[in-house]
């Protein structure tokens, strides 16, 4: 069938295909000219239109729609894959996203087939495809439709490629996607996946990496579509039409899942059960981090290095750029400016801080030049090709360089294994960076897209693919391999790679960064909204470069800056060649005493953060989290506007973050708080419940708006507030990661409703942990009129902890006067009140067993 020039979208214009019809064109040449196009893009112009076969499976049912074929599977009961093929024959069933384990999982399903449709429900969902016109629509078993194609023709295969259209619901948001910028919530947007080496200014479409994932939350639903598909795919979120969503790809598999919550946590949740978790990092890399490009020579290195012990701002992290490399070529160090590297690297480890260096991707061209990684990277024949079988090569750092096909398990062995020398001199970790591919020379700054890699692969048919299929897991794998290097490396020590290009799944192999963004106010606001939706994309270590890479940071900025990233996952300083320094001691002591405060405050909070490492390591949930995230009843029509969505933000389940929308004027703002009670950080005072704003029809019967507090928050003060009902896990006041806090284990109370907390410690570097050797404890409180309880799980695993004593500080407490018992002992417990904060000190032994605490006489 031919590409139809009327299209029959019901209320789709035909202006919505015009968007992914201009794409197609462009990338369609490309396709067309690939040397290996897999069998399932042969149809050109193919629509769905009705069903016209059906055969039901215990786990889904199989459908004929004319030519075309498609496979609805249920992974788990709100999981569902959906495979379609414009002829008779599915794609290769292998991804480099979604683990083989649940992608091999199955539930049992009931078939449905009446006139109108046909399909199976699932213990959560009603999955039907309507005959005709041809129309999947997902609902929950309350009849609710969750998700809907579009109606008219949903599913179009077009020139290599496809487009799938969905209903757009008013009122529906959506988020994911990535790195992507200039809008928090998609909805209205349109975005390309393509990763490209291109600084992240807020009008840029494709930035550095494509996780084509995206949440959709209306009101109390909320459902996820991951497209595995490695191509350049797009997704439009009514952007072209005002009530569809479309997504589509220039080549390959139409292969998507559908993730129903209905919350957005177990969206979140539900995906890192697909594309897995990130691993539980090494502690030193949860502190301060600081890099340049470049700290060069050797001496400038121990001067950053000594000035950052000597001023106390606490750090474990410096990095090498790639100025250290001789001639800009990976794996090598150049013998003038780094004269005594291996001594270097230990002189920084007395110093308890670990050393990162850059290795990118691209290997230089420099045969017969003793350079090992280009010599053994062509013996063992690891290049990608050009089309005629020769090795490409592309000018990047180095100048003429080469690149390894990642696509190879044995490619990513023998990269794994370039890592060894630097291992053995005890650098720390590796940055993979211009792994898109960055290739100066290139078309659109990469290789060209018929560029030849090959697929030898557990999992894959061994085949060949063109840099149009591969161009986007370049990152991933090219960050995998250097993970799993590591490993072969150093087995029990956990690898930190931070990678800047990746693909859906890249969380698996560490951390990686939002890329080159500038020293202005607007990407301070924009590191947030690329974190968050990084964090719900699956991707929880993240972080934007401190104070902006490109240009020179203005003192306020710098200090604004430090003050946020000191609670987001990754908190790493750098900086362009040619700026100003803008390192925290940059611009006067005022400065640094703020930004030295708030570094100090991270290192405080330790506790918690690792503890939210751990969870992410097991659940996929983000460690920086949009406020929806944990409340998303914020999208309720009842809940009116929540504003400031989109600068606000949760460090785990209890901090609320709220800086100032528009930190660079002079505007006072309003905090937008979800509920409550909530306590401010820094003064532990409980605040006011905020003023009820009453409802549009209050309103139009004449009720008055209410004055809703503002706040003006000086430089020096980041407002962040815990939610009541916590319980933070902190610790005293460490220099680097390496130092044993000296003082006893602080446990902060904020009572409130479900009012609990977790705690999670291990040795912090290695895998004893998975052996038993961890320490995980729970606490729980309840308060009531007159007192508080405050109860401990029994602590599992058999790690023993730095603290001898804890302290118990219970918020919100009216007096110096408490009688406070522990269930495990009877001797008195030393209790002291801090009238300012409203806050009564307990101090208790260590308390390993089941043990309650009840401070009464309030
Ligand atoms: C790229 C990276 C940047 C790095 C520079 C030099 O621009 O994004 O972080 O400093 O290359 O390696």
């Amino acid at each position: 069938m031919l590409l139809q020039e009327e299209s029959h979208f019901g209320e789709i214009s035909p202006m919505s295909v015009s968007r992914p019809r201009f794409l197609v064109l462009l990338f369609a040449i490309a396709a067309l000219l690939s040397a290996s196009a897999p069998a399932q893009t042969a149809a050109v112009g193919t629509a769905l239109e009705a069903v016209t076969g059906s055969h039901p499976l215990p786990n889904g049912i199989d459908l004929q729609a004319g030519s075309a074929t498609l496979r609805i599977t249920a992974l788990r009961d709100d999981i569902v894959r959906v495979r379609i093929s414009p002829n008779g024959t599915l794609p290769e069933d292998a991804s480099w996203a979604v683990l083989p384990e649940p992608r091999n999982k199955s539930v049992d399903v009931r078939p449905i087939e009446d006139s109108a449709s046909v399909g199976f429900r699932t213990a959560s969902l009603d999955v039907r495809v309507e005959r005709n016109p041809l129309r999947l629509v997902i609902r929950d078993l309350a009849g609710n439709i969750i998700s809907a194609d579009a109606i008219g023709r949903p599913v179009n295969f077009q020139l290599g490629g496809f487009t799938v259209f969905k209903q757009m619901p008013s009122g529906e948001h959506y988020f994911g996607l990535g790195d992507k910028a200039g809008s928090f919530d998609r909805r209205q947007q349109a975005y390309t996946l393509w990763n490209t080496d291109v600084g992240p200014q807020e009008s840029v479409d494709p930035l550095y990496k494509s996780i084509p994932f995206f949440l959709g939350i209306s009101g109390a639903r909320t459902y996820g579509i991951f497209l595995d598909n490695t191509w350049r795919t797009w997704f439009d979120f009514g952007k072209q039409a005002r009530d569809a969503i479309s997504f589509g790809s220039e080549g390959g598999p139409l292969d998507y899942y559908f993730l129903y919550g209905p919350t957005p946590k177990q969206v979140v949740e539900s995906y890192a059960y697909l594309t897995g978790t990130p691993p539980l990092p090494p502690l030193w890399s949860l502190g301060f981090q600081q890099s340049r490009y470049s700290y060069t020579p050797e001496s400038q290195v121990r001067e950053i290095a000594n000035r950052l012990r000597t001023d106390k701002i606490p750090s474990d992290v410096l990095y090498l750029d790639i100025d250290y490399q001789f001639k800009n070529r990976p794996f090598t160090v150049d013998p003038k400016t780094f004269p005594n590297f291996p001594a270097l690297v230990s002189d920084l480890h007395k110093q308890h801080l670990h050393l990162v260096t850059i290795t990118d991707l691209h290997i230089a061209h420099a045969p017969n030049q003793g350079y090992a990684p280009y010599d053994t990277g062509e013996a063992g024949n690891h290049f990608v090709k050009n089309p005629d079988g020769s090795q490409f090569v592309g000018v990047v750092w180095p100048g003429p360089a080469v690149f390894p096909d990642f696509t190879r398990a044995q490619t990513r062995d023998w990269w794994g294994g370039l890592y060894r020398q630097f291992v053995g001199d005890g650098v720390a970790g590796f940055w993979n960076d211009m792994n898109e591919p960055s290739v100066f020379s290139g078309p659109g700054m990469t290789m060209p897209l018929n560029n030849v890699h090959r697929i030898e692969e557990p999992g894959f048919a061994t085949r060949t693919a063109t840099h149009a299929e591969i161009h986007n897991i370049m990152g991933l794998e090219n960050a995998r391999a250097t993970y799993e290097g590591l490993l072969k490396l150093r087995p029990d020590e956990r690898p930190f790679v931070l990678t800047r290009a990746t693909y859906a799944g890249g969380q698996r192999y560490g951390f990686t960064w939002t890329g080159d963004n500038s020293a202005t106010w607007n990407h301070l606001r924009l590191a947030t909204q690329m974190v968050l939706n990084l964090g719900v994309s699956g991707i929880s270590m993240v972080g934007a470069d401190v104070g902006g890479f490109g240009s020179s940071p203005a003192p306020d900025l710098l200090t604004r800056w430090v003050e946020l990233a000191a609670f987001s996952p990754l908190c790493r300083d750098h900086a362009a060649k040619g700026t100003l320094p803008h390192e925290v001691w940059a611009h006067g002591p005022q400065h640094e005493a703020i930004r030295r405060r708030y570094i100090e405050t991270r290192y405080r909070l330790l506790p918690y953060i690792y503890s939210l490492a751990d969870e992410a390591s097991r659940t996929g949930l983000p460690i920086m989290r949009p406020v929806f995230l944990e409340f998303p009843e914020v999208f309720a029509p009842s809940s009116g506007n929540f504003d400031h969505l989109d600068t606000e933000f949760l460090l785990g389940p209890s901090l609320l973050i709220a800086p100032p929308p528009f930190a660079e004027t002079m505007d006072d703002y309003a905090v937008s708080f979800p509920q409550g009670p909530w306590y401010d950080f820094w003064t532990g005072l409980k605040m006011p419940a905020p003023p009820r704003v009453p409802s549009i029809a209050e309103l139009a019967s004449g009720a008055a708006y209410p004055e809703i507090p503002q706040i003006h928050p000086p430089l020096d003060t980041m407002p962040v507030y815990v939610r009541g009902g916590s319980i933070l896990p902190l610790q005293p006041l460490i220099q680097n990661t390496d130092e044993i806090p000296n003082g006893p284990l602080e446990l902060h109370v904020y009572p409130g409703p479900q009012c609990s907390g977790s705690l999670y410690l291990d040795d912090g570097h290695t895998f004893r942990y998975q052996h038993g050797e961890y320490l995980r404890q729970t606490f729980t409180c309840q308060p009531d009129a007159n007192s508080v309880r405050v109860t401990f799980s029994a602590r599992q695993g058999t790690y023993v902890p730095w603290w001898k004593s804890v302290e118990v500080v219970i918020y919100d407490w009216p007096s110096a006067r408490a009688e406070v018992k522990l269930s495990t002992s009877a001797s008195p417990l030393k209790t002291s009140y801090d009238a300012k904060k409203h806050s009564l000190h307990v101090t208790l032994p260590d308390v390993p067993g089941e043990a309650e605490i009840s401070i009464g006489g309030r």
